[in-house]
């Protein structure tokens, strides 16, 4: 297949394209705007691919959207600003891309009248207490990074209904793995304790998340783009749900850090208690998960672990001066 992959170059987008083109011989042009969290190592390994090719644009430019869509079949966007305390500080950009940047990838799928899947969040729904999130679940958003999500997801929805266009929705839970920017839960408590740094955990720590290993859900899309009944919404969770606090020591644990790392600092505003998504549906068109947390985590560790190379950059860079902005008073004031 043909393939137009929008923020291709960030973590799961890149997941997505290597497992494409590895395991499915697509030729995969990608558009990123190659913000902080692009990069372009991501792709390396598949830079010589037949056909790949990495555009620097904007979602929201419609004249960079029309030349790289080309004789592209099918849009897959992953195209976002994705963290969450970010959007708390910093909105801007999550209302200019989330919402904005996809109504020009719907209104270019729209003309060509192309298969268009997008990818969304389970934050759309908000907090849960008990059970699990369906697809019919209502949408109750809580930080403007999830609601910027919930207002493109009924963008696409409408655009369904209104145009018959031939898109789907995947929902999925909290991402780790390789290449995750280490403003992330897991990936800055890896860096951190390898480095012998803080550990920030929120709050209690006894927030719960559903964790998904990036390479289930790179599979769960390509289901969905593959098989996916055209107009319909799909969840995808990982096959565990854990405390933050107990990924905190597991990680402490695999990387031999000292536990009084651990920092117990002031809480995000707004924080979500629980997240858990009902992934029946997806499992209809044959998905299953393949990695379970535990094993996830020691690879996870292994890989930043042996991959300075990667990591070593971002440290050195903007994210330092993040880092400082976020944590730096929470930390010493603690
Ligand atoms: P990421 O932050 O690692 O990557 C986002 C990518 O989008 C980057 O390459 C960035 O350069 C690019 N981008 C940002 N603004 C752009 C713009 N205006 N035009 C073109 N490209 C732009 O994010 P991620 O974790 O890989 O998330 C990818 C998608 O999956 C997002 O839509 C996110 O909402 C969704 N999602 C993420 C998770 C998770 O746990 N990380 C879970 C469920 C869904
Ligand atoms: P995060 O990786 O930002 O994902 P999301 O907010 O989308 O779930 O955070 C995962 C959980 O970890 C969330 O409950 C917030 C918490 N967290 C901390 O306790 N400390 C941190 O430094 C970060 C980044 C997150």
């Amino acid at each position: 297949m043909r393939l137009l992959v929008c923020g291709g170059a960030g973590f799961i987008g890149s997941n997505f394209v290597r497992a494409r083109i590895e395991g499915h011989g697509d030729e995969v042009v990608v558009l990123d705007k190659l913000t902080y969290a692009g990069r372009r190592e991501n792709l390396q390994d598949v830079a010589e691919a037949p056909g790949f090719r990495l555009l620097h644009g904007a979602i929201e430019d419609r004249e960079a959207v029309a030349r790289a869509l080309g004789d592209a079949e099918a849009i897959v966007n992953f195209a976002a600003e994705t963290h969450v305390d970010r959007s708390i500080t910093e909105p801007d950009a999550f209302v200019q891309t989330n919402w904005l940047g996809t109504h020009v990838l719907l209104e270019a799928a729209r003309e060509r009248g192309m298969r268009y899947v997008h990818i969304s969040t389970d934050e759309v729904y908000g907090s849960i207490d008990d059970g699990s999130f369906t697809e019919s679940s209502p949408l109750a958003p809580s930080s403007p990074y999830a609601a910027t999500k919930a207002g493109a997801d009924l963008l696409v929805s409408s655009y369904v209904h209104t145009y018959d266009l031939p898109a789907s929705i995947c929902r999925g839970s909290n991402n780790y793995g390789p290449y995750q920017y280490p403003e992330k839960l897991i990936p800055l408590m890896v860096l951190s304790a390898l480095h012998g740094e803080p550990l920030p955990v929120y709050g209690d720590g006894l927030q719960v998340r559903n964790w998904l290993y990036v390479t289930d859900f790179a599979s769960a899309i390509g289901h969905v783009l593959d098989h996916g009944v055209r107009g319909e919404v799909y969840n995808v969770g990982g096959p565990d749900e854990c405390p933050n606090l107990e990924v905190v020591e597991r990680i402490v644990e695999l990387t031999g850090a000292d536990p009084a790392l651990i920092e117990h600092i002031r809480d995000r505003p707004g924080h979500d208690r629980r997240y858990s998504l009902s992934s029946e549906k997806v499992r209809g068109l044959g998905w299953e998960p393949q990695v379970r947390l535990q094993q996830g985590i020691e690879q996870t560790v292994a890989w930043y672990r042996d991959s300075p190379w990667w990591w070593e950059p971002i440290r050195s860079g903007e994210y330092r001066q993040y880092y400082e902005r976020h944590y730096g008073r929470a930390l010493s004031a603690d």
